[in-house]
C-alpha cells in the first residue's frame, strides 16, 4: 500500500455538506470503494451544535446509504432519546465512509478499520468538521477517537468528561453502541446503556453551554 492513499485529491476547495457529499460518491483514496455498495456519509446539516462520530457503516448503513440505521442504530436511537437529544439536530457521521467487511459465503462479516484506512479517509470528516463546526464532538468508540483526535484511546479510561482536542474543539469520547450490543444478554447491558445515556447527556449540556456565551 503506498503511503499517498488519501482522501485528500477528491475532497472540493469550497465545501459544503452537500458537495462534500457528492464528491465522496467518487473517492478512490483507499481500496474500500470496491467491495462497498456505495458510500454512506453523513444525516443532519451544518448547523448542528453536536457531532456524533461513529467507526464506520455496517452492512445495513452500506445498503441504505445512510449512517446508523442498522442495529447500533436502533441502540443509538433509544439513546439519543433517552438523553432528550433530537437525532434530527445532530450531525451524524463515521470515521471511515466505507463499510470494510469480509465475505463469508453469503454473509458480509464486518471489520474494523485500520489505521491507513482512518488516516486515508480523514480529510472527509476533516472538512466535514470545519464546515459543520459543532461545538461539542462525540466519538463513539475507540476508531473514532483515534480519527478525531489522532492518537490511540482506552475509552474506559478517557470516557465521559468534554476535554479540547488539539484544534481547540470540544470532544468527548464514550462507548460504540455496538459495544452494547453485545452485552445484551449476557449482563451489564443496564449499566452500560445508562452509562452510554450520562455521556450524551454531558455532551448536549456542554454544547447547550457554548450557545449561551
Ligand atoms: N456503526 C458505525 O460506527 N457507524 C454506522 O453508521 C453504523 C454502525
Ligand atoms: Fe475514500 Fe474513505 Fe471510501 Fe476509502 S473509505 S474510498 S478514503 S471514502
Amino acid at each position: 500500500m503506498s503511503t499517498d492513499t488519501t482522501a485528500r485529491p477528491w475532497v472540493p476547495e469550497d465545501p459544503t455538506v452537500p458537495r462534500l457529499a457528492e464528491a465522496a460518491q467518487e473517492c478512490r483514496g483507499c481500496e474500500l470503494w470496491e467491495d462497498a455498495t456505495q458510500v454512506v456519509f453523513s444525516t443532519g446539516g451544518e448547523r448542528a451544535r453536536l457531532a456524533l462520530v461513529g467507526e464506520q457503516p455496517g452492512d445495513r448503513e452500506d445498503q441504505a446509504g445512510q449512517p446508523f440505521v442498522g442495529p447500533a442504530g436502533g441502540v443509538l436511537d433509544r439513546a439519543l432519546e433517552e438523553a432528550g437529544i433530537d437525532r434530527g439536530a445532530v450531525y451524524l457521521t463515521n470515521a471511515v465512509k466505507h463499510f470494510r467487511h469480509e465475505q463469508r459465503g453469503k454473509r458480509r462479516i464486518h471489520q474494523k478499520p485500520d489505521l491507513r484506512h482512518l488516516v486515508a479517509c480523514g480529510p472527509w470528516l476533516e472538512a466535514e468538521l470545519s464546515v459543520v463546526d459543532p461545538d461539542v464532538v462525540v466519538c463513539l468508540g475507540a476508531t473514532a477517537a483515534r480519527a478525531v483526535l489522532g492518537r490511540a484511546v482506552k475509552i474506559g479510561a478517557e470516557r465521559g468528561t468534554v476535554h479540547d482536542d488539539v484544534a481547540g474543539r470540544a470532544t468527548l469520547v464514550t462507548t460504540h453502541p455496538s459495544a452494547l450490543l453485545r452485552l445484551r444478554g449476557r449482563g451489564g447491558y443496564d449499566e452500560a446503556f445508562a452509562a452510554f445515556v450520562a455521556d450524551l447527556r454531558t455532551a448536549a449540556r456542554a454544547a447547550d453551554e457554548a450557545k449561551e456565551h
